[in-house]
């Protein structure tokens, strides 16, 4: 049985283990005949119990069926986008809590997932908020989760990680350091995006490939927050959020 809950993924030899499994079963044909869109509405709770409560986002919650599922009963390929992740919950809770960072601006939300730190910045007043997110069957869960919250965003799978656009003012990682490898690629890419212009906010709970990276000695923890009880159980070891803003020394 593979519980796909974010808790797992802190685990590293798990997270390898889970990784493999994922690149084995990149199909969904099987649920063929159905959107993606009934499917996330047929497989996730709305939910506001987290650490965001303005905000109601569709998630596999341990009231749905799929939170014990057996791998050959899971509709997609691998669902990050159907938990909120701590590192998203401080981020979107930051963002809430503090408009003014993204009021008037363009964000863009990297590895969005549920899509609650986009919508977070819309409701705080951002001009245009993008969620990107390679997974297209998050974009899908996304767009219904800011028509719930009656928000307008765009979406984005393209890969945008690397690359940089004029119009971005603040780039938005929550939780996105979540294996070293990918941690080594966000790592050198937000120098870059400093050095554009840009302004980089992280939220991370304390992740293993987040704290002995080398980028942390360039960042500024701006914000600390308890992580909610269920959040608490899923993440094992882990009590609090962060979030971060990367601040290069001279
Ligand atoms: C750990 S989840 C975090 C989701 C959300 N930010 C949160 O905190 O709840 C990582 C997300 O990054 C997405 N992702 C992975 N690689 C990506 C890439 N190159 N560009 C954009 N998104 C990516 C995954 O599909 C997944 O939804």
């Amino acid at each position: 049985m593979i519980r796909l809950i974010p808790g797992q993924l802190i685990n590293y030899s798990k997270l390898i283990i889970h990784q493999v499994y994922c690149l084995q079963r990149r199909q969904v044909a099987k649920f063929s005949g159905q959107t993606y869109t009934e499917l996330i509405k047929e497989n996730t709770l709305e939910t506001r119990d987290h650490l965001t409560p303005e905000i109601s986002l569709r998630l596999i919650t341990p009231r749905s069926r799929l939170w014990t599922a057996r791998e050959h009963q899971l509709p997609f390929p691998d669902p990050f986008w159907a938990f909120y992740w701590p590192g998203g919950q401080i981020l979107t809770r930051y963002l809430l809590d503090h408009p003014s960072v993204v009021n008037g601006k363009c964000i863009v939300d990297i590895g969005s997932g549920c899509g609650a730190s986009a919508i977070a910045a819309k409701i705080s007043g951002a001009s245009k908020v993008t969620a990107n997110d390679t997974d297209k069957v998050a974009v899908e869960a996304i767009a219904l989760n800011a028509e719930i919250n009656q928000v307008d965003l765009n979406t984005s799978t393209e890969n945008l990680i690397g690359k940089c656009q004029d119009e971005w003012d603040v780039v938005l990682l929550g939780d996105m350091f979540y294996d070293d490898n990918f941690a080594d690629v966000i790592g050198s890419w937000v120098p870059e995006l400093s050095e554009r212009g840009k302004t980089i906010l992280i939220g991370d709970p304390g992740r293993y490939s987040f704290e002995r990276h080398p980028l942390k000695n360039n960042l500024c923890r701006i914000y600390k927050h308890k992580l909610p009880e269920n959040c608490l159980k899923e993440n094992n070891g882990m009590t609090h959020g962060f979030v971060w803003k990367y601040c290069p020394r001279e």
